[in-house]
């Protein structure tokens, strides 16, 4: 967008109405031309099918997709697995999707793509023939599969952040994240590193971000899009991360940890505290790596007074506009969204199912004692910002936090840096 400058004004003219036609596609639920693909064509078609998502860390997709393919010899679904980075994941999307490729059927987008997928026209509107339903599944997810009023994804993983802890060294986990600070010390007494998140520079970095200011009881956007970072508690949420850094409470190495970083030092022993999403309670317990199976325990992210508040997390299942077989696509949406299948994205990969029963099933719970403090995560959490800009939006957030936590930039600094780039960025 800011390239847009540089231009000579009729190019930059015709960029803008370009922009526009794109954004306009979508926005009426699918209707109208411009950019996007036809949401009429193909919804009769039935044959193999590509389904995309990000690296299978919890072995859920290849056992799926075997009992799919040996129910429909004649529409075969080939699994393209992207890397493990949430960024990289969307990129290759939006690559594929401005290509007009039709060999990407179904897509897995992350909670936050919603909005700018379905507004530049790339998700089949999920209504009429292609209509799923959603009446049973926690209206928090069903939200974010929705852009303005229309349905673009089936809701498929929901996503809370947890704290994992040792409770070996710990025996009752903190409440607060003052309390958490305070407990460093058993850390170092134990040479291991206390704290970690998720800290590189990418999309995990803005959950984190996005945690410790609504933690503290601020906001990043109201509710019209504006930055609200302009307040003591902002400043004291990213505070929280740039001291725990600063004084090594999160270890120097943690600024590189992704999910699957964080999740290996927990394994090794090298941490007393983890922020992860529940993929790893499956890993963590049967792993033959794990140093840690019975002695971590999980609670509620330390808060201010209480639990924390969460980001909110999950992957919803989308049909391609440019998909030749629609048909085949509803149906494997149907499948990969049914209680059978959800019952094993928990049980085998201890992922947060989206039908609101199965957290009050008793011998899921038995089997499962972590769900209802994942209920509770994601009862409380709260959303990123929505927007069809949401790429220049994470980025703004993204580039100033990590600026801030290496003590490039002050707190005061990079709010205020942030605040101006979501600005520019979201229109
Ligand atoms: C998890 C969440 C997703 C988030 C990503 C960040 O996959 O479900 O919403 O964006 O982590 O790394």
């Amino acid at each position: 967008m800011g390239n847009s400058r540089k231009f000579a004004p009729l190019a930059a003219a015709a960029v803008l109405a370009l922009a526009l036609a794109s954004c306009s596609s979508g926005s009426g639920g699918g209707g109208g031309g411009g950019g996007g693909g036809d949401a009429a064509s193909n919804l009769d078609g039935r044959g193999p099918i590509t389904y995309v998502q990000g690296k299978d860390n919890s072995n859920v997709v290849r056992p799926l997709l075997d009992k799919w393919n040996a129910l429909h010899p004649d529409q075969i679904v080939t699994f393209k697995e992207q890397s493990d980075n949430a960024d990289q994941q969307h990129d290759d999307l939006v690559q594929r999707f401005q290509a007009k490729a039709t060999d990407y059927d179904v897509v897995d987008v992350d909670v936050v793509w919603t909005a700018e997928f379905a507004a530049k026209g790339w998700l089949q509107p999920l209504k009429d023939t292609m209509a799923v339903d959603t009446s049973k599944m926690l209206p928090a997810t069903v939200k974010t599969a929705t852009y303005k009023g229309t349905l673009y994804a089936a809701p498929q993983t929901s996503d809370g952040g947890i704290l994992y802890y040792r409770k070996d060294l710990v025996p009752t986990p903190p409440k607060t994240w003052d309390e958490m600070m305070g407990m460093c010390s058993i850390a170092k007494a134990n040479n291991i590193g206390c704290y970690a998140g998720q800290f590189a520079k990418y999309e995990g970095l803005t959950v984190n971000v996005a945690e410790a200011i609504n933690t503290a009881g601020g906001t990043i956007v109201g509710e019209d899009g504006k930055p609200t970072l302009d307040t003591a508690d902002a400043k004291t949420g990213l505070n929280n991360l740039v001291s725990a850094y600063k004084d090594g409470n999160i270890p120097t190495e943690g600024i590189t940890f992704q999910e699957e970083q964080g999740r290996q030092a927990f394994e090794d022993g090298k941490l007393l505290f983890l922020r992860n999403w529940p993929y790893v309670y499956n890993l963590a317990k049967a792993d033959g790596a794990s140093t840690v199976k019975d002695t971590f325990g999980i609670a509620p992210l330390p808060g201010k007074d209480g639990p924390g508040a969460s980001s909110l997390g999950g992957h919803n299942l989308a049909v391609s506009v440019y998909s030749k077989n629609k048909a085949t696509a509803k149906d494997f949406l149907a499948f990969m969204t049914s209680e059978e299948t959800e019952k094993f994205y928990a049980t085998q990969g201890s992922l947060a199912p989206v039908l609101t029963s199965l957290y009050d099933d008793p011998a899921l719970v038995a089997q499962l004692p972590y769900l209802p403090v994942l209920k509770t995560s994601i009862e409380n959490a709260v959303p990123r910002p929505v927007s069809p800009f949401y790429p220049a939006v994470t980025k703004a957030i993204q580039d100033n936090a990590y600026s801030a936590i290496k003590g490039e930039k002050s707190v005061d600094q990079a709010l205020t840096d942030m605040a101006s780039a979501i600005s520019s960025g979201s229109h």
